[in-house]
């Protein structure tokens, strides 16, 4: 099992590397019920597998995991999509830490790592992101990321469920 020690602003223990097929079956663990599924990736069907994450990549998603400097993890997961509309705007997705190592700070480490790809390497001006409203967890994650509320968004994740609300948040640089 990967061993972190608990993560600070400036913790340079940790890194992104490059999503690969190899880390898969490790993420694929991290949502082991269909409510926790439902949470990290309401359009996926129960059981999240490891085609079902490798089928998360798109040819534009640029998939991230978080390692420690010494080469242990796979830690958590992150998307960052460009939008269609505005190759300046991204979107953030599938956001997961390993359930084992949850309340040490690699949420937080994660996605501002992420948001410093957006920003850095490509330019971004603005990333967006939606989220359970009950998800509490995540949005505080997001919040201290310095994401931002920015409305509310009704989501139909399948055609026989009922549309969904959910929070939306965007960060600027
Ligand atoms: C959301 C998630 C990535 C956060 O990762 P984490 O490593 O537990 O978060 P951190 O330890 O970095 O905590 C970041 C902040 O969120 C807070 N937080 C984390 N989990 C929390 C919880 N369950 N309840 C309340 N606050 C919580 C922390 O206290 C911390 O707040 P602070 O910055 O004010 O000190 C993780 O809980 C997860 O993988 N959840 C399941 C998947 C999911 O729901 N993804 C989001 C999809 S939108």
């Amino acid at each position: 099992m990967a061993v972190a020690p608990r993560a600070t602003r400036e913790d340079l223990s940790l890194r992104l590397a490059s999503f690969g097929p190899q880390h898969a079956g490790a993420v694929a663990a991290w949502a082991p019920t269909p409510e926790a599924l439902r949470w990290l990736a309401p359009s996926t069907s129960f059981p999240l597998t490891a085609d079902s994450v490798c089928a998360w990549q798109r040819p534009h998603t640029r998939a991230f995991v978080l390692m420690t400097r010494g080469g242990a993890g796979p830690l958590g997961y992150g998307e960052l999509n460009p939008m269609r509309a505005d190759p300046l705007h991204f979107w953030l997705g599938h956001i997961v830490v390993d359930p084992r190592l949850r309340g040490r700070g690699l949420g937080l480490a994660l996605v501002k790592r992420l948001l410093d790809v957006a920003r850095f390497d490509h330019r971004a001006t603005r990333v967006s992101l939606i989220v359970f409203p009950e998800n509490r967890g995540a949005i505080r994650c997001y919040e201290s990321a310095g994401f931002d509320r920015a409305g509310d968004e009704l989501h139909r994740f399948a055609a026989s469920d009922p549309p969904m609300l959910l929070q939306r948040y965007e960060w600027r640089p």
